[in-house]
């Protein structure tokens, strides 16, 4: 099966070689189609510094990401980064900005907005938004490019718990569905919530200093060592609670 992405023995080093850091070292990641990936580790592993290299973002200093030129992905950010206009417009400006005339953009942001149920927003200041509603706009806004694979950075960090759910459940049901067009959606997102990591992800990959120190289905994972070595809350988990 084609990979959605396939990267070879990426280092990024921010600096000079001589006094910079390396955020990522000789990290290799190949992702199929309808795959979860979750990426944990600590503050500083290098979560986000990967998900801006698979996203285009940042261009590996050493190694080679290979990826389908035709791939639609979108990315979502722990803030959710809105301009100051209307609801509306800061999901059909994205689309609009991509090639799609302004009336189809239009229209695709009311169906991208109704599928966050936020339709009735579409004319307010998104700035002006709770957290949980903003970061559900800017969920619409990746959604609506329709994107088969989808990156998400600490996506519900900043939320409290009830939009935290909201918004989980809507990647849940993104992932499952889909565009209904028959293409999975990938998902590689980055999270320190170990439920939500068992709730969406199938398989986990664990950072630390930048290298990937673990590569492991989601069920190997939440059954091994590294799980109660690096998390000390972890046997909650192992007993099926959630945090
Ligand atoms: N733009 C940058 N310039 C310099 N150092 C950076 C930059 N972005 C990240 N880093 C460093 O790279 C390392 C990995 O960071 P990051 O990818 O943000 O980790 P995580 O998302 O896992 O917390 C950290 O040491 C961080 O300080
Ligand atoms: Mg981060």
């Amino acid at each position: 099966m084609m990979a959605v992405l396939d990267l070879k023995q990426a280092s990024v080093l921010f600096g000079r070689p001589a006094s910079g850091i390396y955020a990522l070292q000789d990290v290799s990641l190949r992702v199929q189609p309808g795959e979860r990936v979750a990426l944990v580790g600590a503050n500083g592993s290098g979560k986000s510094t990967l998900l801006r290299v698979l996203h285009g973002l940042i261009r590996p200093t050493t190694g080679v990401l290979t990826c389908d030129p035709q791939l639609r992905q979108s990315m979502l950010f722990q803030r959710p980064h809105l301009l100051r206009l209307s609801v509306l417009s800061n999901i059909a400006l994205g689309l609009w900005l991509r090639g799609v005339p302004w009336h189809d953009a239009q229209l695709r942001s009311h169906n991208a907005l109704a599928r966050v149920g936020l339709s009735e927003l579409a004319g307010r200041k998104a700035r002006a938004l709770s957290g949980g509603q903003q970061q559900r706009v800017a969920l619409a806004r990746a959604w609506a490019m329709e994107p088969q694979l989808l990156l998400l950075d600490e996506p519900t960090a900043s939320l409290d718990p009830h939009a935290k759910r909201e918004v989980e459940a809507l990647i849940h049901e993104f992932a499952d569905q889909g565009h209904g067009t028959g293409d999975a959606m990938t998902l590689v997102f980055a999270s320190h919530n170990l439920g939500q990591v068992k709730r969406l992800a199938s398989r986990v990959v664990y950072l630390d200093q930048g290298r990937v120190a673990a590569d492991l289905s989601v069920s190997d994972f939440f059954c091994g060592p590294l799980l109660q070595s690096q998390y000390p809350a972890a046997h909650l988990f192992v007993k099926g609670e959630s945090l």
